[in-house]
């Protein structure tokens, strides 16, 4: 019966001290992210793809069918393509945004959402 209990207690520590580092990378990770900071010269690079679509500098879409980038806030365009790429911003039509954003790091997100912003 001790065994079984100091097995059980040993099982929970495994656990708790996993899930411990588990937050701790989740925390650094973050605190990575909010110090990454964008260059817009980097992002005008990086967005080749995405005129296709949202028109040259973001300004002159397409179609009315694609949002206009240009002047938006770098914070929501930042949020935007993070939850493009993580797969939290789904419906509507952004099975077509998706897989635009799979191969950006999150580098190329601030640097791409600098640029926007500031045409
Ligand atoms: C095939 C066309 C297409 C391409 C290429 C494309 N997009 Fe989009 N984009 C869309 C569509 C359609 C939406 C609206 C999706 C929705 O309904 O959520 C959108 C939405 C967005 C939004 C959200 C805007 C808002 O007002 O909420 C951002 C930011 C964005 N695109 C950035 C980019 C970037 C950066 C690239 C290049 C890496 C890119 N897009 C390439 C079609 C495209």
């Amino acid at each position: 019966m001790k065994i079984l209990t100091l097995a059980v207690m040993l099982v929970i520590s495994t656990a708790v001290a996993a899930q411990t580092k588990a937050q701790t990378t989740t925390e650094v990770k973050k605190a990575v992210a909010v110090e990454l900071k964008g260059d817009a010269a980097a992002g005008a690079g990086k967005v080749a793809v995405c005129m296709a679509c949202h028109g040259e500098k973001g300004r002159m879409p397409n179609s009315p069918i694609y949002p206009r980038l240009a002047g938006q806030s770098s914070e929501y365009l930042k949020s935007s393509l993070h939850a493009y790429r993580d797969g939290l911003r789904q419906g509507g039509m952004a099975a077509m945004m998706s897989p635009q954003t799979a191969t950006l790091s999150d580098q190329d997100i601030v640097d791409i959402a600098a640029y926007y912003s500031q045409q």
